[in-house]
């Protein structure tokens, strides 16, 4: 069923913020923590980290009362947190609690450059902070996986069908402008996601040029579209326009399960083995940084694309060589983990738009207009606080013959339903730093969501305290430059077309001086960032075998962003629930020779 949501601009009086009841249960969960180191206590299974998959693995696992589950997350519980609860607050979780404050390295395909890395840190781990997009994307990625892998229920059709659609609901959205959505891609699942009720200002203008500049239709990115143009579906609640994460989705469900613990508060500093079967974790709790064991039949690591293979390597399973330099004593030589790592990247240019527009800097440094609009987001759920921080997207290939010109074979034979370039912008400043005073600035940004060159993450050290050393490696080879170069001079153009021309004011960043090819190589790659999605450290194929478990080891599997073989087409949440509830269904099927 195809739909249209009609433009209605209707009085939306529900009084939001209101406490949900559930809260209350939730509470009991995360009071006192009691250690649990009496070794008859041995649960099934505890689960490292909880983002999107430690939270779907465990409401899934712990459905089947005989079963012990318990999920450990190092950081705190933000349920209350505005930050993460109203959209417009989500840039202030970098450098806060809620975050590991990662970077990458210096690195030399940015002349030394060492773009900040943050990921998620708190109950909902990257669910709770992110910028709450929520898309699939091109089909014949899931394809990939599935002959990666080797699991036939990756490929898109039975993802789409079976794990997808559970983990989500659609709710419509009254909005004061048309959002298409094909209402068949989503089902009845936990987490609700719908469109946004109001825009930026940047928007529809910035949407409308981008389907004129570079072709395109608007589609819905959940129904199997790599390539087109969309508002863009989110997780976010419509009846109080909160965001909606993995807590709240698939956590509240697990409140009143007693064969259920979610801990926050407790780092996970190494797995123990036995031989080489994993028999337990060792965890070092924040309030009082006390050392406990845990035993587990069964290990199951969820600490995302940076923190599983740190969390591996730390225990002696990684490159042996270089555990050895470290001194961590050697469970298992497996030098693919760490390698393979994705991640999409982008830049930027920065313009200064209207006073009309909504940009984080009219928002926020001006007390009586941030007053009103918290004013009307509790009375109504809209204006500028349900929004992100950013906007609307687009997402196309380059041109042939661009990559034919550079020998860009990589590039070139991508499947045809993948686009090479994703084109979007946030309503704050991303390069200049500090901010102008009184210039409202949006960063429009291109990110490579098709990389062909990769990196690679190692331990600084053996203490579990240490940040790892990640080698991005952006813009790593020259088929990735030239198709950025390209997609960077087509955002110039597009931002420089007229259906743009009554917003802006002025190029910012790089500045309207900077026009050769070497002057603008030179400032995307001053501007180059992560969109936050890592993949790919700890590999199915290459580390993970059937049934996510790691080859070569007993009793420990990891699931979550590290085992994407290779990047989406599109922002990367959507996968991680559908990879976790994946994985549930093939761990219980392993467990009791049927899925439930
Ligand atoms: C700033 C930001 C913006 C983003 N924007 C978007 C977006 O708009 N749309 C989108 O689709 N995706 C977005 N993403 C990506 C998305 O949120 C992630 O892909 C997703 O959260 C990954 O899920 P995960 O379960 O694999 O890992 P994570 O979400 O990273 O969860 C891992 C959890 O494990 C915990 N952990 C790690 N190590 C340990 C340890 N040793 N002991 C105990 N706990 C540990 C972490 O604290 C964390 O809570 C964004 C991410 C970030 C960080
Ligand atoms: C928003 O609504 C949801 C669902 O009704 C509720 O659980 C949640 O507590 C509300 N959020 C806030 C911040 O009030
Ligand atoms: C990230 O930085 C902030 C601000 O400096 C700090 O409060 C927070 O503890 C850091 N996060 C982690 C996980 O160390
Ligand atoms: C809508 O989604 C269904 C899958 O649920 C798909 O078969 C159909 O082609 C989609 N329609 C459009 C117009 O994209
Ligand atoms: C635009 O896209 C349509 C298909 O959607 C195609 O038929 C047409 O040739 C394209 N035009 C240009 C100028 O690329
Ligand atoms: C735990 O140890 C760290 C140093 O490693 C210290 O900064 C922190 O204050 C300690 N926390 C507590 C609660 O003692
Ligand atoms: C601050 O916001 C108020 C209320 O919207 C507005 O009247 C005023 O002009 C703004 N001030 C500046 C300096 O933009
Ligand atoms: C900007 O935000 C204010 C406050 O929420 C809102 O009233 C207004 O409609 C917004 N502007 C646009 C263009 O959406
Ligand atoms: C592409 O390959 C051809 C033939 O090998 C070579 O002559 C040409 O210089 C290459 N172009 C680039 C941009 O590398
Ligand atoms: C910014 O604008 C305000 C209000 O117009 C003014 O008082 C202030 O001096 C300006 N700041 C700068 C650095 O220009
Ligand atoms: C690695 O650790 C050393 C100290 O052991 C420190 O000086 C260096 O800055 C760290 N490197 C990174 C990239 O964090
Ligand atoms: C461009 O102009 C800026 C500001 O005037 C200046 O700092 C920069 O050096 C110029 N760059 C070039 C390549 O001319």
């Amino acid at each position: 069923m195809i739909r249209l949501i009609l433009v209605l601009l209707a009085a939306c009086s529900t009084k939001a913020l209101a406490h949900s009841p559930s809260l209350a249960d939730w509470d009991n969960h995360s009071g006192q923590h009691k250690p649990f180191e009496n070794p008859s206590n041995e649960v099934d299974y505890v689960i490292v980290g909880a983002g999107p998959a430690g939270f779907v693995l465990a409401e899934q696992l712990s459905q089947d009362p005989g079963i012990n589950v318990v999920l450990l997350e190092a950081g705190p519980d933000g349920t209350h947190a505005k930050s993460i609860n109203v959209p417009a607050y989500a840039p202030f979780n970098q450098n806060s609690q809620y975050a590991w404050n990662y970077s990458s390295t210096p690195q030399p395909t940015l002349n030394g450059a060492a773009p900040a890395l943050a990921q998620g840190h708190c109950l909902g781990g990257g669910s709770a902070i992110n910028y709450i997009a929520y898309c699939r994307g091109a089909p014949s990625v899931y394809d990939e996986w599935a002959d990666l892998s080797g699991d036939e229920e990756l490929r898109w059709e039975s993802l789409f069908q079976n794990d997808f659609k559970q983990n989500v609901r659609y709710e419509a959205v009254v909005s004061d402008f048309q959002q298409y959505v094909n209402e068949s891609a989503y089902g009845d699942g936990p987490l609700i996601v719908s469109h946004t009720k109001s825009l930026s200002g940047f928007d529809p203008a910035y949407q409308y040029a981008l389907r004129a500049n570079l072709n395109l239709t608007e589609v819905d990115m959940n129904a199997g579209h790599g390539i087109g143009a969309t508002w863009g579906v989110q997780s976010i609640r419509p009846s109080n326009s909160t965001r909606d994460y993995a807590l709240e989705a698939y956590g509240w469900q697990m409140a009143g399960r007693q064969n259920a613990r979610i801990e926050h508060g407790v780092w996970v500093t190494r797995i123990g083995f036995v031989g080489k079967r994993a028999t337990s974790v060792t965890y070092v709790l924040a309030t009082d940084n006390s050392t406990h064991v845990l035993n587990a039949k069964e290990v199951i690591v969820s600490a995302g694309a940076i923190g599983s293979p740190k969390l591996l390597m730390l225990s002696g399973v990684g490159p042996k060589a270089h555990l050895e330099a470290l001194d961590i004593p050697v469970v298992a030589d497996i030098p693919d983990i760490g390698s393979n790592l994705y991640d999409h990247h982008f830049s930027v240019i920065e313009v200064e738009v209207v006073p009309s527009v909504n940009t984080t800097a009219k928002i926020f440094d001006n007390a009586t207009f941030l007053a009103e609009t918290m004013l009307q987001y509790e009375d109504s759920a809209t204006g500028a606080f349900t929004i992100p921080d950013s906007g609307s997207f687009a997402t196309a290939r380059v041109p042939n013959d661009v990559l034919l010109a550079a020998n860009d074979t990589f590039h070139l034979t991508l499947p045809a339903d993948r686009p090479h370039l994703l084109f979007q912008y946030s309503t704050g400043p991303f390069v200049t730093d500090p901010a102008p005073a009184n210039r409202s600035l949006i960063s429009a940004f291109v990110a490579l969501v098709q990389p062909e060159a990769s990196g690679y993450i190692r331990l600084n050290g053996s203490d579990y305290r240490t940040n790892p050393l990640i080698h991005s490696n952006y813009y790593g080879s020259p088929g990735d430059l030239n198709a950025i170069l390209w997609g960077y001079k087509k955002l110039r153009s597009i931002l420089q077309s007229s259906i743009m021309a009554p917003l802006i004011v002025d190029e910012v960043f790089p500045g309207k001086n900077i026009t050769t090819d070497e002057e603008l190589l030179a400032a995307l790659k001053y501007s180059a960032t992560t969109f936050h999605h890592p993949v790919g450290s700890v590999s199915l194929g290459k580390v993970l075998g059937k049934d996510f478990r790691v080859k070569g080891l007993e009793g420990i599997r990891v699931v979550d962003s590290s085992a994407i073989p290779v990047e989406v087409t599109c922002h990367l949440q959507a996968n991680v629930y559908a990879l976790a509830h994946r994985a549930a269904r093939a761990i219980k099927q392993d467990r009791y020779g049927r899925e439930s």
